[in-house]
């Protein structure tokens, strides 16, 4: 007898959840594909790491909080959440005005390939590890992560599109961090995951007129679990003081910076998208990087000085670089190169008046923990 679940919302374990998305990908359109397929400094990676060291973590001086988290996670309240039920209203896909439509799909997709990559990584993890604490974490972040991407696939199929997992997993190039980094990168990208998701499932509770899509609907649920999955990296660094001191602290400070800056950007990229929720991108950032430092100073010393006048004009050079950019690289000719040259410099001024903005410190607490409080 078949026992396997017919969605992936169902799985509980990635290896469930990716046979079935396996079985789907006869339907998947090589269009999204190719864009899933792209590494520039704005979209998506894939990592890899040393496994070993990361297996090698031991968890003693955090285990109360540790095993209170992956108690919860192992309850597994979003059993069977991620699928399509009757909430989902009928998005007429045909009728969607053409730049909303365009930006929404690459909106999908890049978020489909992000949390994918979320789920590659924390699969490997698993598969490689033979420390129990740290492969069952992964276990239940992997399966968590290739639910979401399965639910996003579903919504860009009704648009007659949807990303080749499998060929993703195969043929994509894989970025190589150092633990390290893979920490406080895939923190923040947790972390800040749940505070742009629940910022948006807020305001369309207020302003419900403007969610064009179903999907918004269970962004409460989805943020959730991004919260959870910082919890766990928040420990991992917990148990290692030096981490989140000494020459570290400049590397959690460009990191902030980056993760911050790269959404600030991409973000800029879909107006129509934005209009669309009724939300301004230039608050909508500032309200996402206001909450996203409220929670990592569980754990990092330092939180960005976003309400220095600085901050917000070096953004938009730095957006405004990055477009001139993006149209240079449409042109060609030497004039065009030049342009390229000049947007490249201007971005990396920009980039850098923002990291070397004076950092505000302040006292970690002696424990992580933290509840979702937005
Ligand atoms: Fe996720
Ligand atoms: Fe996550």
């Amino acid at each position: 007898m078949n026992m396997q679940p017919k969605h992936s919302a169902d799985a509980t374990t990635v290896e469930e959840g990716l046979a079935i998305q396996e079985e789907q990908s006869k339907f998947d359109s090589k269009a999204a594909t190719d864009v899933a397929m792209q590494n520039t400094l704005l979209t998506p990676r894939f990592y890899t790491t040393d496994f070993d060291e990361l297996d090698a973590i031991d968890v003693s001086s955090v285990r109360e909080d540790w095993d209170k988290l992956i108690d919860q996670m192992e309850s597994d309240p979003n059993k069977g959440h991620f699928k399509k039920n009757e909430d989902w209203d009928h998005v007429d896909w045909d009728n969607m005005e053409p730049k909303l439509k365009k930006e929404f799909i690459d909106f999908l997709i890049s978020s489909c390939t992000a949390e994918f990559s979320g789920c590659v990584l924390y699969k490997e993890m698993k598969r490689r590890g033979s420390n129990s604490d740290i492969t069952q974490l992964f276990q239940l972040m992997a399966r968590d992560e290739a639910r979401h991407a399965g639910f996003i696939n579903d919504a860009l199929r009704e648009a007659g599109v949807a990303v080749n997992l499998g060929f993703l997993t195969q043929k994509k190039k894989y970025t190589y961090f150092r633990p390290k980094f893979i920490y406080y990168a895939t923190y923040l990208s947790e972390k800040i995951g749940y505070a742009r998701y629940i910022t948006i499932f807020r305001h369309l509770e207020a302003n419900p007129q403007h969610r064009f899509h179903p999907i918004f609907k269970w962004f409460e649920e989805w943020c959730n679990d991004e919260f959870s999955h910082g919890e766990a990296f928040a420990l991992l660094m917990k148990t290692d003081p030096k981490l989140t001191s000494g020459v570290n602290v400049w590397w959690i400070k460009f990191f902030l910076t980056a993760v911050y800056a790269t959404m600030y950007v991409r973000d800029h990229q879909r107006p129509a998208f934005h209009e669309a929720l009724g939300v301004d991108p230039d608050w909508y950032a500032h309200e996402v990087f206001t909450k996203t430092s409220a929670l990592t100073k569980q754990i990092f010393p330092i939180t960005l000085d976003i309400e220095n006048p600085r901050w917000q004009a070096g953004l938009v050079k730095l957006q405004k670089a990055n477009a001139d950019l993006a149209r240079a690289k449409q042109d060609s000719g030497l004039g065009a190169m030049l342009r390229q040259v000049s947007a490249q410099a201007r971005a990396a001024t920009a980039f850098a008046g923002l990291f070397f903005i004076p950092a505000k410190r302040h006292q970690v607490p002696a424990s992580t923990r933290m509840e979702p409080a937005y």
